[in-house]
C-alpha cells in the first residue's frame, strides 16, 4: 500500500528524475483549468439572464393561481430550463441538489404501464450544453453551504466530470461514486457486462454540510472485522503507529522502542502508558504492540465511494413507482441525511417518480421537482399523495393494460387499474405547471392536478 508522506519531509535521492520542465521547447501547460469547446456554447450572462415565463399553481379542484415564489414541497411540470429561472428568480437557495438527468442512451423511456415517459436521444455536444447551462443555474440556487450529486451513467460521466470542474471548480469536487445498479445480467454482447453507474458529487465550498453517514454493520461484517473478544467486548487490532517521521515527542522511544522508519507513535508515549494501564494495548510474542478498538452499540460503517447496497428495485415484492429509471429510494434518504438537515431545500430539477421528494419529505426536509414529462408529474403525484405499489402488482396490471382499450387520449388509466397503492404517503404537495403548458394541454393538467 502506497502511504504519503508530509511536504516538510524530504525527498531521497532515489525519488529524483531527469524530467526538468523548464528545457522543454514546448512546455506544458500548468494550469488547472480547462474546458470543451464547441458551437453555441452561450456565455455565463446569457444564461443568467432572466426568463420571460410564467408559472400557476393547480389546485385539486382546478382553480389555478398565478405565483410569484414556489411553495415548499412542489412539483413544477415545465423544461427545468425554466423552472431553474424561476427558482432563481424567486431567490430560492437550496442545500442539496440530486439530479438524475437522462444518461444520454438513445433511447426512448415508457413506464411500467407501458405510457411514454420521455426520450433520451441527443448529440453529445448539444447534451452537454444541455447540461452546463442547467448547471450553472443550479450553481447559482445551491447554498454556500450546499452539496450537490449528479447521478449519470457511463456513456457521459467522464464529459459530465470536465463540465462539473468547470462549473463548480475542481477544488470542490468531493467523489466520484460507483453504484452497483443491478446483478450481473446475461450479458450477449462482446464486452463486460456493464452493472454500475455513477454520482458525481461537488460541494458550493470547503464549508459544507456533512453529517457522516454511515450504516448499521452486519453480523457478517462484524464478524470478520472484530475477531477477538476479551472481559470488555469483541475487539479488533489496530497498528499504534501511522506513517511519516516525527521530530516531536511521537517520534520518540516508547517502552525502549523507536517507531518504525518512516512512521511516528499515534499517540504521545505518556498516552500509550495510559492505554496500556487500561488494558487497550495487545503486545504480540514479538512484542509489539497494538492497540485494541472495542465494538460498540452505536457503531456505523462509513460509506465509501463505491455503493453496493443502493440497486434499483429487483424483485417483485418492492414498492415502486412504476416509472422507469426510478431511483433506490434508500440511496435518496441516505444522500439526503447526509448533506442536509431538517428544514433545509431539496432540490431535484429531473424530478421522475420523484424518489428525492419522497426521501426529503420522509426525512423532515423542504423540497421541490421540477420535471417537464406528464408521466412524471402522474407518478411523482401518485407516489407522494397516495403511496406506492408492490411492484409485481405492475406485472399484473400490463397484461390487463394491453387489452383494455379506452385509455384516456394521452394514455392515463384512469381507473388506476389493478395497481393498489399501499404505502400510505399522503404528504401536502403543491403543484405547480408553466403557464404555457396549462394553455396547451389544460384538461391533462387539470386530470393530474386531481390526483
Ligand atoms: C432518469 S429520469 C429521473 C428518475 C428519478 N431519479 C426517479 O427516481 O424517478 C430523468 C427525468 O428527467 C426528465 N427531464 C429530461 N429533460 C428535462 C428537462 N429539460 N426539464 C425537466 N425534466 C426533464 C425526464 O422527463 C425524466 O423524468
Amino acid at each position: 500500500m502506497a502511504t504519503g508522506i508530509s511536504k516538510k519531509e524530504q525527498l531521497s535521492v532515489d525519488s529524483l528524475t531527469a524530467v526538468m520542465p523548464h528545457r522543454d521547447p514546448h512546455p506544458l501547460p500548468y494550469t488547472n483549468f480547462f474546458e470543451f469547446t464547441y458551437p453555441n456554447k452561450i456565455s455565463v450572462a446569457e444564461i443568467l439572464e432572466p426568463l420571460p415565463s410564467s408559472f400557476l399553481k393547480v389546485m385539486r379542484n382546478g382553480e389555478t393561481k398565478k405565483i410569484t415564489t414556489v411553495d415548499d414541497n412542489s412539483i413544477i411540470l415545465a423544461d427545468n430550463y425554466f423552472g431553474l429561472h424561476k427558482l432563481l428568480e424567486s431567490g430560492e437557495k437550496a442545500t442539496l441538489i440530486y439530479l438524475d438527468p437522462p444518461y444520454n442512451t438513445g433511447m426512448d423511456f415508457q413506464t411500467r404501464d407501458l405510457k411514454h415517459a420521455y426520450n433520451d436521444q441527443i448529440s453529445d455536444t448539444a447534451y452537454i450544453e444541455f447540461m452546463r447551462r442547467r448547471l450553472i443555474l443550479m450553481r447559482e440556487i445551491l447554498s454556500d453551504d450546499g452539496s450537490i450529486y449528479l447521478h449519470i451513467g457511463h456513456q457521459m460521466v467522464a464529459q459530465l466530470k470536465i463540465v462539473m470542474d468547470e462549473v463548480f471548480g475542481i477544488k470542490n469536487f468531493r467523489n466520484i461514486i460507483t453504484r452497483r445498479k443491478c446483478s450481473s445480467k446475461n450479458f450477449t454482447k462482446h464486452q463486460y457486462a456493464n452493472i454500475n453507474d455513477y454520482v458525481l458529487f461537488y460541494s458550493k465550498t470547503e464549508n459544507y454540510k456533512w453529517n457522516k453517514p454511515g450504516q448499521k454493520p452486519s453480523d457478517e461484517w462484524i464478524s470478520k472485522e472484530y475477531t477477538k473478544v476479551d472481559a470488555k467486548g469483541q475487539y479488533k487490532l489496530v497498528p499504534v503507529h501511522a506513517p511519516g517521521t516525527r521530530h516531536g515527542q511521537t517520534g520518540l522511544e516508547w517502552r525502549g522502542m523507536l517507531p518504525p522508519p518512516g512512521k511516528h507513535w499515534q499517540y504521545v508515549p505518556s498516552k500509550l502508558d495510559e492505554l496500556d494501564a487500561a488494558g487497550d494495548i495487545h503486545w504480540s510474542k514479538n512484542g509489539n504492540p497494538r492497540r485494541k478498538v472495542y465494538l460498540t452499540d452505536d457503531k456505523k460503517r462509513p460509506y465509501t465511494d463505491y455503493w453496493e447496497d443502493f440497486r434499483d428495485a429487483h424483485h417483485q415484492s418492492i414498492v415502486i413507482s412504476g416509472y422507469p429509471t426510478e431511483k433506490n429510494y434508500d440511496m435518496l434518504k441516505m444522500i439526503v441525511g447526509a448533506s442536509s438537515d431538517p428544514g433545509d431545500l431539496v432540490l431535484d430539477p429531473f424530478n421522475g417518480s420523484g424518489t428525492t421528494m419522497h426521501a426529503a419529505c420522509e426525512l423532515g426536509r423542504r423540497c421541490v421537482g421540477i420535471d417537464q414529462s406528464f408521466a412524471a408529474i402522474e407518478a411523482t403525484l401518485k407516489r407522494l399523495r397516495k403511496g406506492l405499489s408492490p411492484m409485481g402488482d405492475y406485472v399484473q396490471k400490463n397484461n390487463e393494460s394491453l387489452e383494455k382499450k379506452n385509455q384516456d387520449l394521452f394514455g392515463f388509466d384512469k381507473e388506476n387499474l389493478g395497481v393498489v397503492h399501499t404505502s400510505n404517503t399522503g404528504y401536502e404537495i403543491s403543484f405547480i405547471a408553466d403557464a404555457e403548458l396549462l394553455q396547451a394541454f389544460k384538461e391533462e393538467i387539470l386530470e393530474l392536478a386531481a390526483i
